[in-house]
This record gives structure tokens, sequence and C-alpha cells, in this order.
């Protein structure tokens, strides 16, 4: 097995583990975890989502989070943006990248944003070409690449027909989603033996939920085949409302430990990451549940509601 020397880890935690949580964390919170996320060596945040708030209320205050925290020079702010009323809040709020995103499966892609694929393309296209005018950066996610919560296996045939659209749009970056964390690393080689016949590795990136705990392997077979971005949410928050059975996402904090003990450079300093956990978690008011929070004895300690 080889790995690369480093990789780039792009933490989600603001994103996709607040857009979980049945309680909404107070603006002035996700402003001070986000600064503290952005002291720990990170060099990527997706911070928030410019979706609609009736769909996504624990975001609803995308503006003002991502007007208000500091910038850290070297971090890249990003946050999930769907159609044009997106972007012109994230323009408004002026984020560094636009994330578009969409499924590969039809019925998942309808309950998560209501519209078929084939009406999805042009709505990003809009979002991808206007950002790149604006100066922004544009990543792109592909969701339920392993599978679909409501149809089950997903050919990889739909994977490539969205990964080309989205290339095509000019997304600088793919993120190949496994929305409801039910990939393994079987399935991870040979999806990734297709895609990278048609993208280069630097290309692409991956984003594993660790709901049935494959997530760590599916990290080490991408790495082996040259995969150098993955995206964590730290203490292993996260999920998406549409997608019934998607828990957290795979925790940073987690793959910090094994890439450390790999010898892979992430540049991000562990201590720092987990007083940004901790202090999450007591506003989130219950143990996260990455291996990490507990194996320090932090997720039982320090929200004082037992583990
Ligand atoms: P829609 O209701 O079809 O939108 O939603 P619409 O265009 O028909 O507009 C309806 C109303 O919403 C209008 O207001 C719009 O102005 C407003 P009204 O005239 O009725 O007062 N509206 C907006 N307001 C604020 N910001 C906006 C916006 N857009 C419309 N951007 C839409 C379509 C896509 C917006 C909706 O379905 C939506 O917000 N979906 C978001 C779902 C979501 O965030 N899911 C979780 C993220 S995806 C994920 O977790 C997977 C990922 O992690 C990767 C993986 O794990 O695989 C990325
Ligand atoms: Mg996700």
């Amino acid at each position: 097995m080889k790995w690369p020397g480093a990789v780039t880890i792009k933490e989600v935690g603001p994103r996709d583990g607040l857009q979980n949580e049945t309680t909404f964390i107070a603006t002035e919170d996700k402003i001070a975890w986000i600064n503290q996320l952005s002291r720990t060596g990170l060099t990527s945040i997706e911070i928030t989502s410019f979706v609609n708030p009736k769909w996504i209320p624990a975001l609803a205050d995308a503006v003002e989070v991502a007007k208000r925290i500091e910038r850290v020079p070297g971090v890249t702010y990003a946050a999930l943006v769907p159609n044009r009323k997106g972007l012109e809040r994230a323009l408004e709020a002026d984020i560094d990248e636009t994330a578009v995103f969409m499924s590969a499966s039809e019925t998942h892609n309808r309950k998560n944003i209501n519209k078929s694929i084939d009406e999805t393309f042009p709505v990003l296209r809009e979002v991808a070409e206007d950002s790149l005018a604006a100066g922004k950066s544009v990543r792109g996610y592909v969701s339920t690449v392993f599978g679909c919560p409501y149809e089950g296996p997903v050919a990889i045939d739909a994977v490539v027909r969205v990964a080309d659209a989205l290339f095509e749009m000019g997304v600088g970056e793919l993120s190949l989603g496994d929305t409801i964390g039910v990939a393994t690393p079987k399935q991870v080689a040979e999806v990734l033996d297709v895609l990278l016949k048609r993208f280069p590795a630097e290309k692409l990136a991956m984003h594993f939920h660790d709901t049935r705990g494959t997530a760590m392997a599916n990290v080490l077979v991408a790495l082996d085949m040259g995969i150098t971005v993955f995206d964590a949410s730290l203490g292993g928050l996260g999920g998406c409302p549409y997608a019934p059975g998607a828990s957290g996402n795979l925790a940073t904090d987690d793959l910090l430990y094994m890439l450390d003990g790999m010898g892979v450079k992430t540049g991000i300093d562990r201590d720092r990451l987990l007083a940004a956990a901790r202090f999450i978690q007591e506003k989130v008011g219950r143990p996260l549940p990455s291996h990490n929070l507990q194996a320090t004895g932090v997720g039982s300690c320090a929200t004082g509601t037992g583990a």
C-alpha cells in the first residue's frame, strides 16, 4: 500500500455538521467555532450554506456568519450554493468559494433540491459561471455516489454523467459523496478506477460519512489510489436532512490521528483541533461520536451529559 506525503483535509462541520442539528446553534457560537477552526492549520472550511432557510433552518444565519467571522489569510472559506438566489447571498457575504451540489440518483436529487437531475444542470451552470466571473473558485459535489437512500445502488454511469457535467461547467474540484455512509473499500476502488481514467486524481476529493463504520477504511483505499483531498467534520457531526439514515461525517479528529500516525502531513494542530471539538460539543449539548473525543475522555467529561 502507498500513500502521499501530504493531504488536504477540508473541514465541513460548520455546514454538513450543523445543517443536521435540531437545536439552533447561536450565531455567536458558530462564529466563535469557525474562528477557532481557522487557527488550527486547516486551509479550507465550509462555513455555511446559502440554501433556502426554510429547508435548512439551522443555517438560516448564513450571511451574518460569513460576514462576521475573522478571515485568516491562507484559509479558504467555502459555502454551499444551490441557485442564483443563493449566489446573490454568497456574494453579498463575500464567500471565497462556492460549492454547487447535486446527486447521481434522481430521487435524492429531487428530495434534496426539488428538481430533476436534468433541471438542475442549467441552474448550477449559472452559479458556476457567475461565481467564476466574480473571481470565486467553484467546487462541485456529487452525492449518492455509493448508494441512494431511496433507490439503493447507483450505477457508475449515473455518477460519470453528473461528474462530466459538473467539470464541464467549470468546477475546479469534485467531491464524491457517500451521502448515507454505505460505501465499502472494494466499491471505492471500483468507482475510483472508473473516474480516475477520466479525471486527474488532484481534481477529485472524497466525502465519506461514517454511518456504518467504513469511512476510514475507504479513506485508505482512496489514499492508495492517489486521492489527496478529504472532507471531514470535526467530532463526526453531520448528515443530510434529506437523506434518511445519513449520520455523521468521517470525523476530522479521527482522520487527523490516523494521518499523523502514518506520517502524512496535513498542517493541522491536533490540540487546537480537539479544543475546537470540545467547544462545539458543549454547544451541541451531547457527546459527539468521534473516537478521539471519546478516547481523550472529552466525550463524557466536558459536557457533563455522560458518555
Ligand atoms: P425551491 O423551494 O424549489 O426554490 O428550493 P424556488 O426556486 O421554487 O423558490 C421558493 C422560495 O425559496 C422563494 O421564496 C425563493 O426566493 C426562496 P418566496 O418567493 O416563496 O418567498 N429561495 C431561497 N431563499 C434563500 N436562499 C436560496 C433560495 N432559493 C430559493 N438559495 C432549493 C430549491 C435548492 C433552494 C431548496 O431545495 C434547498 O434549499 N435545498 C437545500 C437542501 C440542502 O441544503 N440539503 C443538504 C445539503 S446537500 C448534502 O448534505 C450532501 C453533501 O454533504 C455531500 C454528500 O454527503 O453526499 C453536500
Ligand atoms: Mg455530506
